[in-house]
């Protein structure tokens, strides 16, 4: 029998206790074990829980057991949890986690610690929810070179987004909406100004190219300026505002991530993906794109992904799994990348094109660049009197 411990039982922590309670006989089948959980952290008192007999207050108790194999930390934030997973790392234990933040910010050296003492550090829900994508990454797209990952990383924007086009309704309302639906939370800022994105692409790109890209190294822009006027010119046009995270490696092995809005053509598959679901496509040398898609957030989803690596760090007790990155990304600013843009204002094609050298309208004062950098566009932006301007994908 596996014992594990939960730590913090919020939604994720909650869902894990549901899913080891609900799938615990197919678990065991596949395991070859029983996966037992015997203590769940929390700082609250949660009266008449089935698992009140399990409820603890101290972490030293989980430290010190030597029953307790693997640790599900879903705390959350950087602090509380990143001194809890040390110390469950250097008792010997295998830590399990969704905490994002954590991983894009701590990863690198939790994963050395993982290393010296010969156990697993895995977080396959902090990135998708639900959707095996970071396993799929490391592993079955080993055999590539990986030339590029970009997605729909955040649930909330996207659901905000597809209100917008789909209700026309303004952010604003959208974002009041997601929050009485429960989706964004009453601080909405880590979500809606592409943070929550940022921390995920970073660990896509470290996964990928095994050198740490910090939050703190890329730049990230939200939806909180999306106009509805842009969302419907864009819709009508036959492209969908989406928030993206994107990382790629370039020509000359340097390597650039970010998050931003961008315009995408209906004709590729992340333009199709609404609500909160997210959808994150991969490109590597051998295999072409692939594309991942299914729930981004949620109790059971995220469970589902944080039981997989309980059983996959129990299926590595012995030989942990080989996973790690290094200091040193050579990154270069997303505002050096070439790429098209969105201007709107109130010019003319023909001032567009004088202006921009390459322009496509989509709406009178609404064009399609050719491809600049971020500077150039600004500088376009400024001679044309534009009053929005977005990446095209
Ligand atoms: N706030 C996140 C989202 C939760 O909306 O996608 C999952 O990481």
């Amino acid at each position: 029998m596996a014992k594990i411990a939960i730590m913090g039982f919020g939604t994720v922590g909650a869902g894990v206790a549901e899913v080891a309670r609900r799938n615990q006989e197919i678990i065991a089948r596949r395991l070859g074990e029983e996966v037992y959980v015997k203590y769940i952290l929390d700082v609250r008192d949660f009266a008449g829980s089935p698992y009140a007999d399990r409820m603890i207050k101290d972490f030293s108790v989980i430290e010190n057991d030597p029953e307790v194999e693997v640790v599900v930390e879903s705390i959350g934030g950087a602090k509380v949890a990143l001194d809890f997973t040390r110390r469950a790392l250097l008792a010997g234990k295998h830590v399990v986690t969704s905490n994002k933040e954590l991983v894009a910010t701590h990863g690198r050296e939790l994963l050395e610690i993982a290393r010296e003492k010969n156990v697993n550090y895995l977080f396959e829900a902090s990135v998708g929810g639900g959707i095996p994508v970071l396993r799929p990454l490391f592993q079955c797209l080993a055999g590539n070179e990986i030339e590029e990952i970009y997605g729909i990383l955040n649930g909330t924007t996207n659901y905000i987004l597809t209100r917008m086009v789909q209700g026309g309704i303004s952010f604003a309302d959208a974002l009041k909406e997601a929050q009485a639906k429960g989706y964004a939370e009453k601080d909405p800022t880590a979500d809606v100004e592409g943070i929550d994105a940022g921390r995920k692409i970073c660990i896509l790109s470290d996964l990928a190219w095994g050198k740490e890209v910090s939050p703190a190294d890329i730049s990230m822009e939200g939806i909180s300026s999306i106009h509805l006027t842009d969302v419907d010119i864009a819709a009508a046009a036959g492209y969908r505002v989406k928030l993206l995270g994107r990382a790629m490696r370039l020509e000359n092995g340097k390597q650039a991530a970010y998050v931003a809005p961008h315009l995408v053509s209906i004709s590729c598959p992340i333009a199709t993906v609404d609500d909160v679901f997210n959808g994150i496509m991969i490109r590597g040398n051998a295999v072409g794109d692939v594309m991942f898609y299914g729930r981004g957030a949620g109790d059971l989803p995220t469970a589902s992904a944080v039981m997989g690596d309980v059983i996959d760090a129990v299926q590595h007790r012995e030989k942990r799994r080989n996973l790690g990155w290094s200091q040193g990304a050579a990154l270069v600013s997303a505002a050096e990348l070439p790429m098209k843009w969105y201007l709107r204002g109130n010019f003319s094609l023909d001032d567009a094109r004088t202006v921009c050298g390459q322009a496509e309208e989509l709406r009178t004062g609404a064009v399609i660049t050719g491809a600049m950098t971020e500077t150039q566009a600004k500088a376009a932006a400024g001679k044309l009197g534009a009053v929005s301007m977005l990446r095209v994908l």
